[in-house]
This record gives structure tokens, C-alpha cells and sequence, in this order.
């Protein structure tokens, strides 16, 4: 083990963050940077786009960061889509993103991707910085239309690649970190919380009785300590904290799947809303009138099917979690994609052709014209 990287595992979880960069000041990584500048800390931007980054520094006071290398914490907030389609996964600029910070960033800075990534790009980065940073994935549930209740404050999740990045990740964002009495119920207690692997890491406490994880050697950074909202290990630093109320999970892997599933689940039931309505058309029933008959039901709830699955979320995030597997790729939402396109190909050629109840379809460069069943019933699913 590299001497740095053991110096670090002994790190003071006490950390007082004060500088921080926001990378990427989009759509959410300018609501990110202002949140973060609202609650007291010495807030920097960085974005390849030189107007984003000038009308943020102009409007919000965001100051303009040129290196990274003073920073507390770093959180990445860029795209993760093919700059040609939106609706293709890509962290190449990502990853570019974290090169010049394993060049610039000083030891001991947090990094927290809050971009949505697919499994293993945390470990990825991890790797790439060689531990001399901690590293956390703490996605987004931020819907635009709904800013004050489902902003950044909102309940999210957070996963750290190793123990000792989590705890950094919780006091940033939430204010907690892990305070057991004694060494022994220390450990007792970590273990109740049931997903956690300490075979290789050994908690003492300090004299302010505040745990040192000192992780040996690490082969396995897969799964790690999770301190408990609900016990008395948990307690608030006191430290400058976003407050932002975190969950935290065993694994980094976990956060990063549970953005993604959250995604895919929702995409999975626009597609059967979607499919649905086709039925409907293609069989002379009312899909308004089915709708509001099936809602009455206390345990259903279909969707308004309405411009097909668009933005750069949804389908990105969905193939994120199709392609996550090498041997289980989800039937499912392999379906729901195909079930998408029938459904965007039909409303296209309604709105083009004024017709109500006949789809164009395109199949090996020539359009043909079939009705919604066949359109539904006759391709078959890979
Ligand atoms: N917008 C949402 O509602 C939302 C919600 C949850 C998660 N997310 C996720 O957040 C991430 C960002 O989404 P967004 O909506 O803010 O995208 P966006 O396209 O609005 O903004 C991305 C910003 O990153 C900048 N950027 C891209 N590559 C860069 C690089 N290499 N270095 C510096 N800056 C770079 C761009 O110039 C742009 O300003 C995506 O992974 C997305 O899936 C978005």
C-alpha cells in the first residue's frame, strides 16, 4: 500500500469542507451550485461552456474555477449522454472531468458524482484517483417542474466506494458521522445493520470518541459500513453540512443502480400506458374511460401515455440499467423500448396523417401502413 493512501485511511472524519466546485452548471448543476453557495460555503463553477459559466458567475455569483486543485470537495454535475443522442449513455466527459482531477485535486478532497452514471463508473473513478480523494455517488431525484419539493433537498441516496469515503459523504451532506460508545459495541452495532462486510476494517475511537476506520489493505472495496439514521451512532458533527437528509447504501454499486432502476421502473410504466392505449385504439375502446375505470382500484395506477419516453433522462437511464449486466439483460424493458417506438411511430403518423386508427410504419427503408394490432402483435422481441 502507497504510504499517502495509508495516511488517508487514518484521515479525521471531522473534515471542514468549506471550498467546494460544482462541475457542470446545466439544467442541474446550476440549481446544485446555488444550493450549495445558499448554505455558507466558497462556491465555484467549472463548465466547458464558457456562457454557461459566465451567466452563472453573472446571475448567481458563482465564481469561475480554472483548477482544481484548492478545493474541498469536487461534485460533478455534466452530462452523461452522447453529445449526437440523448438518448445514448456516454461518460467519456466524465471521465475526462476526473482525469484532470487525479492531476490537479489536493489529497484528502471529496469527489460526490451526482451525475447519473451507469454500475461501475464510481470504481472507475475511484481507480482513476488512486484513493488519494474519496470518492461517492449521490444521485439526483431533481424534476424540474416540481423545483421546491423535489429539488436538490429531497431524500437521496449516497454510496461511498470505500468506508472511509462514505463517512466523508455523509458529514458534506448530511452533517452525521459514526459515534459508538466503545470499541466493542462499535463494532456490535455496525454489524446489526446487517449489509456490512467488516472483514477488513477495524473501528477504534479516539480520544473525542469518534471512530477511526483503519482499512487494511483492500481488495474488497465492494460493500461498506453503513452508520444507522436511527441509532445513537448517528449524530451531527456540528460542521458546515448541506442538510441535505441522505440514505445510505452498503455499496456504491447500489446507488448507482438505484438511480437508474427508479428511472427504468418509471419508464416501464409509461411504456404499458403506452401499450395500452395502442390496445385500446386498435380495438375500438375508450383508453380515457378504461383509465379512470382501472384508478378506482386502490392498488393501480396506469399512466396518461403522451409525446412518447423523450428528455435525457428516462431512455438514457434505462439503457444504463439494460446494458448493466452481461448475463441478465432485462426482457422487460427490452419490450418497453420496442413498445415506445410503436407508440411514438403511431402518433407521428396520426399527427401527420390526420388518421385515427392506421400506423406507417418503416421496415427495411419501406413504409407500410398497418393497423395498431398488427403493429403490436406481429414484431417479435429480441
Ligand atoms: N436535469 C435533470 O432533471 C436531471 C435529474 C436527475 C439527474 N440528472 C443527471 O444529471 C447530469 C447532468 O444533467 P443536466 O440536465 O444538468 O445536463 P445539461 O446538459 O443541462 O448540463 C450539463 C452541463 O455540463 C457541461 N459539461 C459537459 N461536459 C463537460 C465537461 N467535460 N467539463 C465541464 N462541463 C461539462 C455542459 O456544458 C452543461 O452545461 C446527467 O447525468 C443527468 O442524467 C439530470
Amino acid at each position: 500500500m502507497k504510504e499517502e493512501t495509508k495516511t488517508m485511511y487514518n484521515y479525521n472524519y471531522k473534515n471542514n469542507y468549506n471550498k467546494v466546485v460544482i462541475i457542470g452548471l446545466g439544467q442541474l448543476g446550476l440549481p446544485v451550485a446555488k444550493y450549495v453557495k445558499e448554505h455558507g460555503f466558497d462556491t465555484f463553477g467549472y463548465d466547458i461552456n464558457q456562457k454557461t459559466m459566465q451567466s452563472a458567475e453573472a446571475n448567481y455569483g458563482i465564481k469561475q474555477a480554472t483548477n482544481f486543485g484548492d478545493f474541498d470537495v469536487l461534485i460533478i454535475c455534466v452530462s452523461t449522454h452522447r453529445p449526437d443522442d440523448m438518448f445514448t449513455p456516454q461518460v467519456d466527459g466524465l471521465m475526462s472531468v476526473v482525469e484532470k482531477i487525479s492531476r490537479e485535486a489536493k489529497a484528502g478532497a471529496l469527489i460526490s458524482i451526482e451525475s447519473t452514471i451507469p454500475k461501475g463508473t464510481s470504481k472507475r473513478v475511484f481507480e482513476k484517483v488512486d484513493h488519494r480523494l474519496h470518492v461517492v455517488h449521490a444521485p439526483h431525484r431533481w424534476y424540474a417542474l416540481e423545483e421546491e419539493v423535489h429539488g436538490v433537498n429531497q431524500l437521496r441516496i449516497v454510496g461511498g466506494v470505500s468506508n472511509c469515503c462514505l463517512q466523508h459523504g455523509l458529514n458534506f451532506y448530511d452533517g452525521r458521522e459514526v459515534v459508538p460508545q466503545t470499541t466493542e459495541t462499535a463494532n456490535d452495532k455496525l454489524s446489526e445493520t446487517s449489509l456490512i462486510d467488516n472483514s477488513n476494517t477495524n473501528a477504534t475511537t479516539n480520544s473525542n470518541n469518534h471512530v477511526h476506520f483503519q482499512q487494511q489493505q483492500s481488495t474488497n472495496h465492494g460493500r461498506v459500513t453503513i452508520p444507522s439514521t436511527t441509532t445513537s451512532m448517528a449524530r451531527t458533527t456540528g460542521l458546515k453540512t448541506l442538510s441535505i437528509p441522505m440514505h445510505p447504501v452498503s455499496s456504491v454499486e447500489v446507488a448507482e443502480l438505484t438511480k437508474i432502476v427508479e428511472n427504468a421502473h418509471r419508464y416501464l410504466q409509461i411504456a404499458f400506458a403506452e401499450e395500452l392505449y395502442l390496445y385500446c385504439k386498435s380495438n375500438s375502446i375508450s383508453f380515457s374511460e378504461l383509465r379512470e375505470s382501472l384508478n378506482t382500484k386502490w392498488n393501480v395506477e396506469v399512466l396518461e401515455p403522451r409525446d412518447g419516453i423523450g428528455g435525457h433522462c428516462l431512455p438514457k437511464d434505462t439503457k444504463m440499467f439494460i446494458n448493466s449486466s452481461n448475463t441478465i439483460r432485462s426482457k422487460i424493458l427490452q419490450a418497453a423500448v420496442e413498445i415506445d417506438e410503436d407508440y411514438r411511430e403511431y402518433i407521428q403518423s396520426r399527427e401527420k396523417k390526420g388518421s385515427m386508427g392506421s400506423v406507417a410504419i418503416t421496415k427495411d427503408k419501406k413504409t407500410q401502413e398497418v393497423e395498431p394490432n398488427q403493429l403490436l402483435y406481429s414484431k417479435k422481441i429480441n
